[in-house]
């Protein structure tokens, strides 16, 4: 347990191995824009620039380099196929609902397809089936009224009863001419674009945002950063979880986090993109490289912060692999995590219901390369002051508690139940607790709750156990050692950064 050495692979996302990093520069003092775009991943990038080429005047503000959060690690299937979706939104959204979620979804196939070839993108962008399968004689029948739900709903779905998978499978529904690419190739092309279309430069990273104003009275949005502020009469609020929540995005959603490892098979990888929607999934893909092609399998998912070691799962995901393949390496491991909406649908839309000019996207459940550019549209139209085709659907002020109720209750009552739980049990420690290099444990000690680890040169690294969220104990992850908290998805690095929201402020650094 907790030994990183004898996990499979590279510990490194294969898309942020294979791709330089971007060098774009900081903010340097005020700045007025028509549009601020906060967070450069795939949804933040295509705002921006579709701001952009509809003449606007863009900043795009990346707190760290561009491309490098949830994007950098996806597994970038484009598909508008999402596991067994499109019956579950018929019958708790209805069919507009559901026509506006699969139209949004196979339309961005088209948009990402549509930019490949204008601006001629050279990254493994590859059109194939993607086939969602059925591993028993229970999930056939599911599998079977998918198909029939989403050919309804007029996408290329039909039932197959073989499909081209390794393993015996009771049938699959199969989306024709679905897609897969190379996110970062993309992405860092799009940019290329969006910083040449603006003489004074668009993209500005290493620019964490602290805080945004809504308009107010003739009065645009002010967006403050380190760097200084921005002033813009709309902001577009792409920072995965957003970074100001009037309106509780964090019980409307909860984080999931999963593990991918990149293997060489001995032979050539299944022709198609396969998912198998079970707790945890399992998702197969392609990817092809200068010297043989590489099988991207994911899986292992779970609420973030919970279920145990984060090292063994990479090590289930890895035995999986080989039951399936004959699996001759494995090259590369990482691992992120997505907010998922209670009803499925993702936010896309203005902040909260008194907010004016801020809009946000956010809860992809882990579909975003095709979410993430439909909302990345869908914000764009916004700020230009439009009501964009499918909002509707994807409002985040939506009030819908027959569609959100049971999921809802469930998800903030496991908060509660963590929360209650994890203030009771930490141990009561002395002055130097044992914890051993690459380990992390919470410990009570004069009335604190205290999260001590070692790094892997042995030194001792001490915080507040407490998250900054909203002070739930967090809880130690082996495998990216770091601090995860399992009420709302917060993730801190063993100093106590910031390493993924909805906390903003990093955990305060406790003396030894
Ligand atoms: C394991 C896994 C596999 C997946 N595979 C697929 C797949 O095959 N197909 C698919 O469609 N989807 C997939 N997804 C989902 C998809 O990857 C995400 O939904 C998508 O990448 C989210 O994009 P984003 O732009 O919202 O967020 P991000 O890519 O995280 O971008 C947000 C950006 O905001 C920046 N930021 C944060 N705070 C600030 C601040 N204060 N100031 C300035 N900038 C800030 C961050 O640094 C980051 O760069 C997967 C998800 C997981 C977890
Ligand atoms: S993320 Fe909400 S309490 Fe930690």
């Amino acid at each position: 347990m907790g030994d990183r050495d004898t996990l499979p692979g590279t510990d490194a996302s294969l898309w942020l191995e294979t791709t330089e990093r971007t060098d774009y520069p900081a903010l340097d003092g005020d700045r007025r824009v028509d549009t601020a775009v906060v967070g450069g991943g795939i949804t933040g990038v295509t705002a921006a620039l579709h701001c952009a080429e509809a003449g606007q005047e863009v900043a795009l503000l990346e707190s760290d380099r561009i491309v490098e959060g949830i994007t950098g690690k996806t597994t970038a299937k484009v598909t508008a196929q999402h596991g067994l979706i499109y019956d579950d939104l018929l019958d708790k959204h209805g069919r507009t609902a559901a026509r506006q979620y699969a139209a949004a979804n196979a339309a961005a196939i088209e948009e990402v397809a549509d930019r490949v070839e204008r601006h001629d993108i050279d990254c493994d962008f590859q059109r194939l089936p993607a086939y969602t399968y059925a591993a028993s004689e229970d999930q056939r029948a599911k599998v079977g009224r998918e198909a029939t739900v989403a050919e309804g709903l007029d996408l290329p779905a039909t039932f197959v009863t073989d499909p081209p998978f390794p393993e015996e499978t009771h049938g699959a529904v199969e989306f024709e001419a679905q897609a897969q690419f190379h996110p970062r190739k993309y992405l860092l092309a799009l940019a290329d674009v969006l910083s040449g279309e603006s003489d004074g430069g668009s993209i500005f990273e290493q620019t964490k945002v602290t805080g945004v104003e809504d308009r107010d009275e003739g009065t645009p949005c002010r967006v403050e950063t380190e760097r200084g502020p921005v002033t813009a009469d709309s902001v577009l609020l792409t920072t995965h979880f957003p970074i100001e929540d009037p309106a509780f995005y964090f019980a409307r959603q909860y984080p999931k986090r999963s593990y991918v490892l990149a293997v060489r098979l001995v032979g050539d990888p299944p022709e198609g993109m396969f998912y198998r929607d079970e707790s945890p999934y399992f998702s197969v893909r392609p990817h092809p490289t200068d010297d043989g092609s590489l099988t991207l399998v994911g899986g292992q998912n779970h609420k973030t912060g919970q279920g145990g070691s984060t090292a063994d799962r990479y090590r289930k995901l890895e035995r999986q692999a080989r039951d399936h393949f004959d699996v001759e390496s494995v090259e590369y491991r990482w691992s992120t995590q997505d907010y998922v909406s209670v009803d499925r649908i993702p936010f896309v839309g203005e902040l909260g219901p008194t907010t004016d000019g801020v809009y946000v996207a956010t809860g992809f459940g882990g579909w975003g390369m095709t979410n993430g550019t439909a909302a990345g549209r869908m914000l764009a139209a916004f700020a230009r002051g439009e009501s964009p085709q499918w909002a509707e659907a994807f409002d985040p002020n939506r009030i819908d508690l027959e569609a959100s109720g049971r999921d809802l209750l469930s998800e903030n009552l496991d908060v509660g139940r963590e929360f209650t739980r994890d203030w009771a049990k930490s141990p009561f420690r002395g002055k130097d607790p044992e914890v051993a290099p690459g380990e992390g444990e919470v410990v009570r000690r004069g009335g604190k709750q205290l999260a001590v680890a070692r790094d892997e040169e042995g030194d001792l690294h001490v915080t507040s156990a407490v998250c900054t969220h909203m002070d739930c104990i967090v809880h130690w992850n082996d495998a990216e050692q770091s601090w995860d908290c399992p009420c709302h998805g917060s993730r801190f690095s063993m100093d106590g950064e910031v390493l993924d929201g909805p906390a903003v402020e990093d955990l305060p650094k406790r003396g030894e």
